[in-house]
């Protein structure tokens, strides 16, 4: 089924607009420049979507939950081949809601009764472990003179992580890795019909996988971990934190806390190392670190969209929308949007409204785990600045997987004189 108003009305840009072509993938903010400028909600017959890119009317949609509901948000944006369908049906697949699709009032119910380990109390027992594996990393590359940070440290690292922090024991490692990306080009992206087939058999693996690890984690409900948690909670209130929520968020939940924040710390490094001066400032003053994260999450944010789908007819920006309409917001246009931030192109890690960002969403929904990917970005970038300052980009393309919303480089090379390093001055 189409929500397109009428056919006429698509403007031939809004018509040329593809979240899967290299320029959307490169540069959302600058891709979507014309739009922020003088057509900010556009329909989109590639996607069968309204297009959202102005900071404020994000905002809107963000706020009011109602009427633009989440249950999309996890909707397959390419909707799959019979084949990879009846693949996935082999598994079992069966995700259903779970925090960032469900809608009011079970979501809140729920968001509530499952809080408890993003307190900071909490989340301060993470971080000896993430500064002990950030360092073990950096030593095992620190006099090599070269090294692709994704793979050597950027990707690892957030997905120990997520799975200490869910409770999963973490021998599956490299297993995830391949099932994660499938689910992010499986929801997020537009594979081609016989790369859809494969992406089904790593998805519906990914879903057995979860559900297998959930089983044994019911046999030892009292370690920790957000899962245990939520197995713990689902006792007093088995209606609010139902099977299928467990059995979903198992394998959500690990997309959610690693992919994003990979991604994150990436694109943080990339610009901060493409703006040397700004990279020079913080490696001069780590005090800066706090701030120069949320202006990396404002600036290069590793969320680049979101979505909604309208519940009754209404209006954003003016433009009117019915119900059932499928909202695509750019997020990362909107904190490009000069209405909102002041000279938005510059990178400014001083900025003092860089936290505003639309990157962790906003409202009722806002991530959860925002302050747990900060700490980890803060301390990537604490302990790079203090034992490579002299770091620089290596001469390299950057490809990304392509897809509306999970962005950041797969592979970021780095290259420094190691004989200049601090530590062999100063050991
Ligand atoms: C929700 C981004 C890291 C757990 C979200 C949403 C976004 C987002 C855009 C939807 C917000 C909305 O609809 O308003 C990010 C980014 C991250 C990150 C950019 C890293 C840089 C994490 C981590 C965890 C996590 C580390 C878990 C440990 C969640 C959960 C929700 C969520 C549980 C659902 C909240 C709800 O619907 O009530 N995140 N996230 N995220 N995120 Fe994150």
């Amino acid at each position: 089924m189409t929500n397109c108003p009428v056919t006429t009305e698509v403007s031939g840009r809004a018509a040329a607009f593809d979240p899967f072509g290299d320029g959307y993938q490169q540069d959302p903010p600058a891709y979507v420049a014309w739009s922020r400028e003088s057509e900010p909600v556009f329909y989109s017959p590639v996607l069968d979507y309204w297009v959202v890119t102005r900071y404020d009317d994000i905002k809107a949609i963000f706020r009011d939950n109602i009427t633009f509901s989440p249950a999309v948000a996890l909707e397959k944006i390419t909707p799959t081949s019979r084949e990879a369908e009846d693949v996935l049906r082999s598994y079992d697949y069966g995700m259903a809601r779970t925090l960032v699709n469900e809608d009011e009032p079970a979501h809140m119910e729920r968001r509530r009764a499952l809080m408890g380990p993003f307190s900071p109390e909490h989340l301060a027992h993470h971080e000896p472990m993430v500064r002990r594996l950030v360092r073990e990393h950096v030593d095992r590359f620190v006099d090599d003179g070269r090294a692709e940070l994704v793979n050597q440290m950027f990707w690892e690292i957030p997905l120990t992580v997520a799975l200490e922090f869910l409770g999963v024991p973490d021998e599956d490692k490299p297993t995830l890795r391949e099932y994660s990306v499938a689910h992010t080009v499986n929801t997020w992206g537009r594979p081609q019909p016989e790369e859809q087939v494969a992406v089904a058999h790593a998805v519906g693996n990914f879903w057995q996988y979860a559900g297998e690890v959930l089983d044994r984690m019911r046999e030892r409900p009292d370690d920790t971990g957000w899962m245990q948690y939520g197995i713990r909670t689902q006792r007093e209130l088995p209606e609010v934190v139902t099977d299928s929520y467990l059995h979903s968020m198992m394998m959500a939940g690990i997309v959610a806390a690693h992919e994003t924040t990979a991604n994150g710390i990436a694109n943080a490094v990339k610009l901060l190392l493409e703006n040397r001066e700004v990279w020079d400032q913080i490696c001069a003053d780590p005090s800066l670190i706090p701030n120069a994260v949320e202006e990396c999450l404002r600036h290069n944010g590793s969320q680049a969209a979101w979505r909604r789908i309208t519940t009754r007819p209404t209006e954003v920006g003016g433009v009117a929308l019915p119900e059932g309409a499928r909202i695509l917001m750019v997020s990362a246009s909107g904190n490009h949007d000069p209405r909102r931030f002041e000279d938005p192109e510059l990178v400014d890690v001083r900025r003092d409204d860089a936290a505003d960002h639309l990157t962790f969403g906003y409202g009722a929904h806002q991530c959860l785990g925002k302050n747990l990917a900060r700490m980890e970005m803060q301390i990537f970038l604490e302990e790079l600045t203090g034992r490579l300052p002299h770091m620089r980009l290596a001469e390299q393309d950057f490809t990304y997987v392509p897809n509306t919303s999970f962005r950041g480089p797969e592979h970021l090379w780095v290259e420094w004189d190691p004989t200049a390093n601090p530590e062999r001055r100063d050991p």
